[in-house]
Order: structure tokens, then C-alpha cells, then sequence
């Protein structure tokens, strides 16, 4: 569990009872414009046949009815099929609107961090738009350190986008 945990949010295991919250959520930041090339959130099928098992959490509000307390959620997809590349992830972390900049997505990354490094996973790596500046603060202060600037990679809404390639090489999986 993170050390620094905000008041009033508990960290757990997602569940599927969790699903339209978390697609709910997910669809509210890809709405910012700045966290993802997609325009609108996968199904739950798709989302779990993407993520993997093991790492996925959820913050929640113990006070929260059960239906209406997520406030954010992490989860991670691996990078490729070959073994060399086994302990590299790729993750997501989506908080709802009304709960950004309280320090959630800082307990989330905290407790993705310590499963994955305790699952022997080594990297995880994210692309973030340069223009999400609390993403990439937010990643810079859990030990990412930017590769590079990826140029024009995609294109939303017919304009071209560059994607800060993002990486924290765990200091434990050795
Ligand atoms: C990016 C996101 C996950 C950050 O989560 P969060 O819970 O709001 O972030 P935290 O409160 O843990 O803050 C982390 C750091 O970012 C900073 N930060 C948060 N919001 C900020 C903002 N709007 N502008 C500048 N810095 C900001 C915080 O100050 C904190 O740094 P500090 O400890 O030095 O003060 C959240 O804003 C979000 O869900 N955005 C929409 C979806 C998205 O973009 N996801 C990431 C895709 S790569």
C-alpha cells in the first residue's frame, strides 16, 4: 500500500463489479483531449482481454455507495509477445474528473509500482502528450524519466501529435 495515501481513498483490486465506473472514467479523460489517441472507451470485453490480471487497481471512497465509488483506477497491457520482453508493461491511469490533482494517481502509480516490481516486472512505460502536464508531473516525481520525444506519431482529429515516451526501469527487479 503507498505510503502516501490521501485521505479518504482506499486502494484495492479492480473488480468486475467495477467496469462502468472504470470505462466511465476512462471515457472522461480520453474527453480532455490530452490523454489518448482513441476518441471514445472500449467495452469491458475489450478493456479485459487487454489488461493484464494482476496489476489492475482501483481508488476508491470506502464512504461511496458500492456503484459510485471509484475515483480512479491504473492498469497495465504488456508490450510485446517475445520473452525477452517479458517484464515490460504498458500502463494506463485515469482519474474521475471531480477527484484529479488530490494525489490520487500518485497512491495508484505507488501501488502499481509495487505489485509489478513484485511480480518481477522491470519496466513500465507510458506515452504521454507533452501537453498533459499533470501526467507527466505526476510520473516524473514516481521515478520516470523521459526516453525521447516521439514526433508527429499519430493523428487526432486531423492534426498530427507528438507522444513523450516515458519509462521507470525498476531499481529492485534485477
Ligand atoms: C494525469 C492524472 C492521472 C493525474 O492524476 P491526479 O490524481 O490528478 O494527480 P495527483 O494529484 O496525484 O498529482 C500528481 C502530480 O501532478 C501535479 N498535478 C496534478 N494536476 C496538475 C495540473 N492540472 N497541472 C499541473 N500539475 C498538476 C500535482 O501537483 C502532483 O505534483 P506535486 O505532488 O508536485 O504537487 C489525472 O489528471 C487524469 O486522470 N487525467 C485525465 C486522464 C489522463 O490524462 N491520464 C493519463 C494518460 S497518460
Amino acid at each position: 500500500m503507498p505510503r502516501h495515501q490521501p485521505p479518504g481513498v482506499a486502494i484495492r483490486a479492480m473488480e468486475r463489479r467495477d467496469a462502468d465506473q472504470v470505462l466511465t472514467i476512462y471515457q472522461q479523460g480520453i474527453d480532455t483531449g490530452n490523454a489518448s489517441f482513441d476518441t471514445t472507451a472500449p467495452t469491458w470485453q475489450e478493456f479485459d482481454a487487454a489488461k493484464l490480471d494482476r496489476h489492475r487497481f482501483v481508488a476508491i471512497d470506502p464512504t461511496a455507495e458500492p456503484g459510485s465509488d471509484v475515483l480512479g483506477w491504473i492498469a497495465a497491457s504488456r508490450v510485446s509477445d517475445r520473452c525477452c520482453y517479458a517484464g515490460v508493461v504498458e500502463h494506463s491511469v485515469y482519474i474521475a474528473s471531480h477527484a484529479r490533482g488530490r494525489g490520487i494517481g500518485a497512491a495508484l502509480l505507488a501501488a502499481f509500482i509495487a505489485s509489478t516490481e513484485a511480480d518481477g516486472i522491470w519496466t513500465i512505460q507510458a506515452g504521454v502528450f507533452p501537453e498533459n502536464t499533470p501526467s507527466l508531473r505526476l510520473h516524473a516525481k514516481a521515478g520516470f524519466r523521459t526516453v525521447g520525444i516521439r514526433q508527429r506519431l499519430g493523428r487526432m482529429h486531423g492534426r498530427w501529435r507528438d507522444v513523450v515516451l516515458l519509462e521507470r526501469r525498476s531499481p529492485v527487479v534485477l
